[in-house]
C-alpha cells in the first residue's frame, strides 16, 4: 500500500560541478526503481543544477526548507513558488537542525507545512527526541507534541498529503543509528497518532521515514520493519555508491 521513498538530505555540501558528479552517478547506477521512490534535497544553489539532470529520470527533486510566503520583504528566504518553478515536488520541514541551530519551533514548522501543501509540495515534517530526552524516557512524549503541534487543525486530506521523517536528533550524524526495533516502536506510534488525527485509513498511507545514520549496512534491517516506510539520509547520500546501495535495499525475502 505504501511505496518506500528513499530520499537524500545533502544538507550544506555540493557545489553545482559537485552536485552533477553525484548525480550522474546516481543515474549510471539507478537501474530499475518501479517499486520505490528516489528523491534528492540539493542545497538551494545546486537545485537547478539537479533538475535538468533529472529531469525524465526517476529522480526526483525537494528542498532542504522553505518559507512560508509565496512572496515578499523576507531577506533571503526561498518561497513555495520558487521551489515549484525549479522543478521541486518536496520539501523537508523542521529538520532537527533547523530546530536546534535556527531556532525554528512547532508554530513555523506547522505554518511552512501549509504553505507547501498549498503550493502542491510534499513536506517532509522531521520530529525527534534528543539525548536527554531519550535518556529521561520522554521520546514518545516529545515526538507525539511535534508531530501534533505541526498538523493541528489540518483536515485529514491535508495530512494524508505529508510525509513524516522520525528522526533521533542522537543518531543524526553520530554513527548511532536506532535499532530496527526502536525505530519501528517509534512509528508505531507516529502511526497511531495519524491515526487520530486523519482516521487509521488515512495514517495507513502516510510514509513515515527513519532517519539517523542511515548506511548500507543498517538499511536492509531498518526497511524490514513493517511502520518503516523509507529513509532520509543525510552523510550517506552524500556519495553515490553509498545511496544506490540504500536505494537498492533489500526485503528480507531476497
Ligand atoms: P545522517 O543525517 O544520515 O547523516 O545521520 C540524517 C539527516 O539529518 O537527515
Amino acid at each position: 500500500m505504501r511505496t518506500p521513498l528513499l530520499a537524500g538530505n545533502w544538507k550544506m555540501y555540493k557545489t553545482t560541478g559537485e552536485a552533477r558528479e553525484l548525480v550522474e552517478g546516481l543515474l549510471h547506477g539507478l537501474g530499475d526503481v518501479g517499486d520505490r521512490k528516489v528523491l534528492v534535497c540539493p542545497p538551494f544553489t545546486a537545485l537547478q543544477t539537479v533538475r535538468d539532470l533529472v529531469q525524465g529520470t526517476p529522480i526526483a527533486l525537494g528542498a532542504q526548507d522553505v518559507y512560508i510566503e509565496p512572496q515578499g520583504a523576507f531577506t533571503g528566504a526561498i518561497s513555495p513558488v520558487m521551489l515549484r518553478d525549479l522543478g521541486c515536488a518536496y520539501v523537508i520541514v523542521g529538520h532537527s537542525e533547523r530546530r536546534a541551530i535556527f531556532g525554528e519551533g512547532d508554530e513555523l514548522i506547522g505554518k511552512k507545512v501549509r504553505a507547501a501543501l498549498a503550493h502542491d509540495l510534499t513536506p517532509i515534517l522531521c520530529v525527534g527526541e534528543t539525548k536527554p530526552q531519550r535518556d529521561a524516557g520522554q521520546a514518545e512524549t516529545v515526538v507525539i507534541a511535534q508531530v501534533r503541534a505541526a498538523l493541528t487543525g489540518m483536515t485529514p486530506e491535508q495530512i494524508g498529503r505529508i510525509v513524516i521523517a522520525y528522526e533521533p536528533v542522537w543518531a543524526i550524524g553520530t554513527g548511532d543509528t536506532a535499532t530496527p526495533a526502536d525505530a519501528q516502536a517509534m512509528h508505531e506510534t507516529i502511526r497511531r497518532i495519524l491515526g487520530d488525527m486523519a482516521g487509521s485509513d488515512t495514517a495507513a498511507t502516510i510514509n513515515i521515514l527513519y532517519g539517523g545514520s542511515v548506511k548500507p549496512d543498517n538499511i536492509d534491517d531498518l526497511m524490514a520493519q513493517p511502520d518503516i516506510d523509507g529513509a532520509l539520509v543525510g552523510g550517506a547520500s552524500l556519495k553515490a555508491d553509498s545511496f544506490l546501495r540504500i536505494v537498492h535495499f533489500l526485503s528480507p525475502q531476497e
